[in-house]
């Protein structure tokens, strides 16, 4: 009776569109190389625990090949869907190709990938990397009346968000003759490396005469924060800061004053990526590009913002 009880219940669930088993879902992180993605993992395995959803969950250590093998025991597994934070642009197809064999659906989350068929993955969730470049762009146009001399800290080569800001940052400078970029070195969205490219910049004969930096995200101004305390200036003042993610420890250094603005890239994006997951899973047709909102914020509304903050 019970038995009967319960095969008639997945079948009127089946009739429904809706699961009988739980959601099987494989996803590839990139690492935990700065605050905000440690936001992003965390955001990803509580909504998981929330749903039910069974997470297969793998961090890559900022490693292409880690994702790569991580995603190929997401097929051996035979996961429902599989998703993942691509660490560079390029070299996905043939991984691709091999779970699109499979019949998994992919869903990409905050970075893309470079590939020649669109139909490898279903949909992107994430936000748009150049307009953050230009949004940090005009905001140091406006701070600084169109003159600067600017050092760049920049993400993982070859990295979306790393080709995407810096892509959105330059179409403001080019309209700004009086800001230019006279250094320029990857941090690898990372604190320790963000302080010791600073470090290197501060001592360079250009480094001397900067006025700006531009990093692209929290972690790496963080880190060279530290460096230009120790090379006896004083950031957010001698040299304007702006930096992009909105992670609570730069808003905290925006309220000492230390760094001056912010461009938020929000990683809490566990409850989208479950609805899409579910959705696809059921059949159904999603967007092929999901944003996410975002905002900018200075010094001047740190204070205000800090205690709402998430991440
Ligand atoms: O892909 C998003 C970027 O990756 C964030 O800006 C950065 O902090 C992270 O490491």
């Amino acid at each position: 009776m019970k038995d009967a009880l319960a095969l008639s219940c997945a079948a009127l669930l089946l009739a429904s569109g809706a699961r009988a088993a739980p959601l099987t879902v494989g996803f590839s992180q990139i690492g935990a190389e700065s605050g905000w993605r440690t936001a992003n993992t965390e955001s990803i395995k509580s909504e998981a625990a929330k749903r039910g959803v069974n997470l297969r969950f793998s961090d890559a250590q900022q490693k292409q090949e880690n994702q790569i093998k991580a995603l190929r025991s997401f097929v051996a597994q035979g996961v429902d869907v599989i998703a993942f934070s691509p660490v560079v642009e390029t070299g996905w197809e043939p991984v691709l190709r091999e779970i699109k064999q499979a019949g998994i659906p992919v869903i990409l989350t905050d970075r893309a990938v470079a590939v020649s068929d669109p139909s490898l993955y279903a949909t992107f969730i994430g936000s748009d990397f150049v307009e953050e470049g230009r949004r940090a762009g005009r905001w140091l146009a406006q701070k600084t009346g169109g003159r600067a001399v600017i050092a760049e800290l920049v993400g993982t080569p070859g990295s979306a968000p790393a080709i995407d800001r810096k892509k959105g940052f330059e179409e403001i400078l080019s309209a700004n003759p009086g800001m230019k970029i006279v250094l320029s070195q990857s941090g690898d969205f990372t604190r320790a490396k963000g302080k010791e490219v600073m470090e290197a910049f501060l001592k360079s004969p250009e480094g001397r005469n900067i006025t700006a930096l531009f990093a692209h995200n929290d972690d790496m101004a963080l880190g060279a924060i530290q460096a230009i305390e120790e090379a006896g200036l004083r950031p957010g003042k001698d040299i304007v800061i702006v930096s992009i993610d909105g992670v609570h420890d730069a808003f905290e250094a925006m309220v000492a004053g230390k760094l001056n603005c912010t461009v938020e890239c929000n990683p809490l994006i566990g409850p989208q990526l479950f609805d899409l997951a579910a959705a696809i899973a059921a059949g159904k047709t999603v967007p092929r590009r999901v944003p996410v909102d975002e905002g900018v914020y200075d010094e001047s509304q740190a204070a205000a913002a800090l205690p709402n903050r998430h991440y």
